[in-house]
C-alpha cells in the first residue's frame, strides 16, 4: 500500500478531500499521520476522527528544528509528503531524505502571487488587484525555497471583474481538491518523473 503523511496548519479541506477520496476509492494509498505545525488546527480533527495517528508541533517552539522533528516521525514511514495548507518552510535533512518526495498545493499560477508572505486570502486579494483574467492552483515538488520547485499540476480559473477575493479563494479551492488527489494518485501509480525543473507525468 503507498503510505502518505498529511502536514497542515489550518482547516484542512485539502486533507479532507484526499481522506474522502481515498474512502471512495479513488485514491489507493493510506494516510500513515497526519502532523499539524500549530495547536489550533482544527483539520487536526478532520483525521483523528478517522483514527489516523495525528501529532501537533509547535513552530513557534521548534522554529527551524520542526523539520527535524518532522523526518523522526516520518523516516522510512511513507511513501510520499504532502503539504496541504501547510505553512512552515521545510529544511535540512528532511528535504536530503525525501528528494523529490514531498509536495505542495499552492493557490495561484507559479510563479504569479507566490513566495514569501504569499499564503490564504492574501494570494487571492493580489490577484484581484493585478487584474488578471485568469487564476488557478499548483501543486509543485517541496525544495529549499517558498514555492519553488518543479511543478507537477496547474489547474486553471476564470477571474471576473465582480469576483472577491473570497469568491476567487472558494473557486480554487474546489481545484486544489482535485489537483492535489490527482498529483497523489500519479505517484501513487509510479508515473511521475523530475528531471531537473521538468516533471514528466505519464497518462
Ligand atoms: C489552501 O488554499 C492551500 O492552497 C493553501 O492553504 C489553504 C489551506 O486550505 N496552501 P485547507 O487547510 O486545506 O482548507
Amino acid at each position: 500500500m503507498y503510505k502518505i503523511a498529511v502536514l497542515i496548519s489550518g482547516g484542512g479541506t485539502n486533507l479532507q478531500a484526499i481522506i474522502d477520496n481515498i474512502e471512495n476509492g479513488k485514491l489507493n494509498c493510506s494516510i500513515e499521520a497526519v502532523i499539524a505545525d500549530n495547536p489550533k488546527a482544527t483539520g487536526i480533527q478532520r483525521a483523528a476522527s478517522r483514527s489516523i495517528d495525528t501529532y501537533i508541533l509547535n513552530r513557534k517552539e521548534l522554529g527551524d528544528t520542526l523539520s527535524d522533528e518532522v523526518l523522526k516521525i516520518l523516516d522510512k514511514k511513507v511513501d510520499l509528503i504532502v503539504l496541504a495548507g501547510f505553512l512552515s518552510i521545510l529544511n535540512g535533512k528532511l528535504l536530503k531524505r525525501f528528494k523529490n518526495r514531498i509536495i505542495n498545493i499552492h493557490p495561484s499560477l507559479i510563479p504569479s502571487f507566490c513566495g514569501n508572505g504569499m499564503y490564504g486570502i492574501k494570494v487571492h486579494e493580489a490577484a484581484i488587484d493585478y487584474g488578471v483574467k485568469v487564476s488557478g492552483c499548483t501543486v509543485h515538488m517541496v525544495d529549499e525555497g517558498t514555492d519553488t520547485g518543479p511543478i507537477l499540476f496547474q489547474k486553471t480559473v476564470q477571474v471576473t471583474s465582480e469576483d472577491s477575493a473570497k469568491d476567487l479563494q472558494n473557486r480554487i479551492l474546489f481545484e486544489e481538491h482535485l489537483a492535489l488527489s490527482e498529483a497523489i494518485k500519479k505517484f501513487s501509480e509510479g508515473k511521475i518523473l523530475v528531471i531537473d525543473r521538468k516533471v514528466i507525468i505519464e497518462e
